[in-house]
This record gives C-alpha cells, structure tokens and sequence, in this order.
C-alpha cells in the first residue's frame, strides 16, 4: 500500500534520480511472471536504498528476502571496493532467475545468493559474521525472530532497515480481538526495536512504512 496519492507519488519519482534501464526490465519482467510482484521495491525505494548506501559505504551487507533481485542491486550501486552483500531467500525457483539478474548487472562477485530459510542460515553459515548494514525485507511473522538473531551481528554505527512496519497500516488496528499473526509480528518488531536503548531508531512513511535504526 502506498500512503501517498499515486500522482504525488509519481511527482516524487519524476523528481528523483531515473530508475537505471537494467532494472526497469527487472521490474517488468518481475510483474509479467511472478507472483506478488508488489513486493518488489521499485523506483522510489530502491534509489532511497542505493543513497543510504553511498552514504554509509557500509563493508558488508545482509538482505533478508532477495524476490527477483531488485533491491540487491539496488544497494550494490552504491558499494564500493570489495565491500558485499548477502541475500537470502527461502523461494529456490526463484534462484535460476535471481542469477540472471545478477549476472545482467555484473554484480555476481558482489552478491552472495543464500537459498534457503533465513533464520536456518543465519544461525547455521552467517553466525559468526558482522555487518554494517542488514536490510528485513521478507516473512512478515518473523521480523522479531530475524531481530533477536541478527542484532549481535551488527557492528556499531551499523544500521538496521526494515520494510512494511506499517504493514497498509494494519499496524494501528492491532488489539486483542484482531489476532493476524503477521500484523501482530510487525507491531511487536516495531515495539521491540523502538523500546532497545541499543538502537537509535526512525520510522518512515515511505511506501508501506520503513524503519531505520542504527545500533549505537
Ligand atoms: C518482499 S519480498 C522481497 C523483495 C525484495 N527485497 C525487493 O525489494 O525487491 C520477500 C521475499 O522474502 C522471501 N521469504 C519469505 N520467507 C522467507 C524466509 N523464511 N527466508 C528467506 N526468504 C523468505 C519471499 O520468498 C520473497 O521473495
């Protein structure tokens, strides 16, 4: 869900930096042959990823939830030297795709592709890893799970983005009657993380709600 009107919101786009071609063809294909393509970041958002990465020139990056690849590249734009990430994503038909995608946009050697469940290969490969920069972007009832698991693996002045803690704002109907797993998982991330006086955090009205905090 968008919070802004469409014509304010292409406003903005038009305004902001041009979606690169590579990725206005990812975004297209993505909407002629997944499903939920929705979910895929877009122009706004992935041009506020690759900034915040310029910005911070963060070493080593872990994306949870990588769908077709967009926001990925996204943040590899903005990398430089022998900084990486890793992305994971739990959807292995996706995998042959996400590959093509990285191989179009020579980001191969930057990306480092996990299939699997997120929390498995956090624990299992990624435990002893430290990052700058870990972007939530997948299962919704998991954001307190991916929270605890990845909070001692940011090093200090790390930052933390979250996407959809508003959630098409679902989050401020959340009571006792209303037991929706995956709004009642955003509410309790967003609680969580705004109550850890480890983090100095902001919460956005960008797109669907994206939370920034970084670990002091
Ligand atoms: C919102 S999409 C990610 C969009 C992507 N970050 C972008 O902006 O283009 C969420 C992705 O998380 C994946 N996912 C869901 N549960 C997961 C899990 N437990 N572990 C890893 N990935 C998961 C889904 O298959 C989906 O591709």
């Amino acid at each position: 869900m968008n919070f802004i009107d469409q014509n304010l919101l292409d406003y903005c786009e038009s305004y902001s930096s041009d979606e690169p071609e590579y990725l206005k063809e990812i975004h297209r294909q993505t909407y002629l042959t997944q499903i939920n393509p929705r979910m895929l970041s877009g122009h706004l958002q992935g041009r506020f990823l690759k900034l915040i990465i310029q910005l911070c020139q963060p070493k080593r990056i872990l994306e949870i939830g990588t769908y077709t690849g967009y926001s990925a590249l996204c943040m590899a734009e903005g990398l430089s030297g022998d900084s990486f990430i890793d992305t994971i994503e739990v959807n292995e038909e996706l995998e042959p795709i996400i590959l093509k995608n990285f191989e179009k946009a020579n980001a191969k050697p930057t990306i480092h592709l996990h299939i699997g469940n997120a929390s498995e290969i956090i624990l299992n490969n990624l435990k002893s890893e430290r990052y700058d920069l870990v972007f939530i972007d997948a299962d919704k009832q998991n954001y307190p799970v991916y929270f605890d698991l990845i909070k001692n693996l940011l090093n200090p002045g790390a930052l933390l983005i979250a996407d959809n803690v508003l959630w098409s704002g679902k989050v401020i109907e959340q009571n006792e009657l209303n037991t929706d797993q995956e709004t009642m998982a955003i509410h309790l991330f967003n609680k969580t993380i705004a109550a850890d006086n480890s983090f100095e955090t902001v919460m956005l009205p960008i797109r669907d709600g994206i939370t920034i905090a970084r670990k002091k």
